[in-house]
């Protein structure tokens, strides 16, 4: 495992850290479930699962699931999400992505959502993503673009906080040209997307989730009904590879 996983594995072993934020994690549920709309599945993989909140649903709709995280304990609160007759089709990994040898063209969905920010190199990741799908096999990957106006007013507010809290752990820096430049390279064909703002800056701890999640939703609408997308900074891209 390389040093930034471990740092990784060590932020996410404290799930109430990220869960905190649960009304972002019902947006991605949503988002996902409006994309992949009357679609059924044979092999899906969801990197990383986290809690499986947004693949666990999907269930009813595929063949096979794997959920693959480093945090051991996303993945125990995963595995009590799994309704009892889904168990024997679902499969868990708990590793670093990087270390494993999954098998090249066999997924025909491919879900991930919050890892380009944490990683080595968003480019392998990427790379090593598009070997496993299958032709005609679709991608959901989300992305905070860095070049996006609010992108900077986040730094800006990230760098007046660290000012008061020191924080050594930083996120990737990823653009929207980026991730269209690298997939359309790759045979990828970007589908749709929806865009929102994760970030209420430091305005966060005056709104409940449930608040955060309505002011979000009237604002920016939803995947069926997107508003305002300019102003998103956070995407959340659908592709489909060519056959
Ligand atoms: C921001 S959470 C996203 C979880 C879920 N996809 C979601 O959208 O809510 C990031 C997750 O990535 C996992 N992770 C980070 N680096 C990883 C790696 N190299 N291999 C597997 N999982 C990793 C963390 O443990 C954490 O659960």
């Amino acid at each position: 495992m390389t040093d930034k996983s471990k740092v990784v594995k060590e932020l996410f072993e404290n799930t109430a850290l990220y869960l905190t934020y649960d009304y972002n994690l019902q947006i991605r549920k949503e988002t996902v479930e409006t994309f992949t709309s009357g679609m059924n599945f044979t092999n899906v993989l969801d990197i990383p699962s986290g809690t499986g909140a947004i693949s666990i649903p999907l269930l009813n709709r595929a063949e096979k699931l794997t959920l693959i995280d480093i945090s051991s304990n996303m993945l125990a609160i995963a595995k009590k999400n799994i309704p009892e007759n889904y168990l024997s089709k679902t499969e868990i990994i708990n590793a670093d992505f990087f270390e494993l040898n999954l098998p090249e063209n066999s997924y025909d969905l491919i879900i991930c959502l919050g890892l380009l920010a944490h990683v080595n190199s968003p480019e392998q990741l990427i790379n090593k993503i598009v070997s496993l799908l299958k032709p005609d096999g679709i991608f959901i990957i989300q992305n905070t673009d860095a070049s996006h106006s609010y992108s900077y007013l986040i730094r800006l507010y990230l760098r007046l906080k660290n000012l008061i809290h020191k924080q050594s752990y930083s996120l990737n820096k990823v653009t929207d040209s980026f991730i269209k430049n690298k997939l359309q390279s790759t045979d990828l064909e970007l589908i749709k997307s929806y865009r929102y703002n994760q970030s209420f800056l430091g305005f966060s701890n005056l709104f409940s989730n449930e608040k955060k999640y309505k002011l979000t939703r009237n604002f920016f609408g939803d995947a069926t009904n997107p508003k305002n997308q300019s102003l998103g900074s956070d995407y959340t891209y659908l592709f489909k590879k060519k056959s």
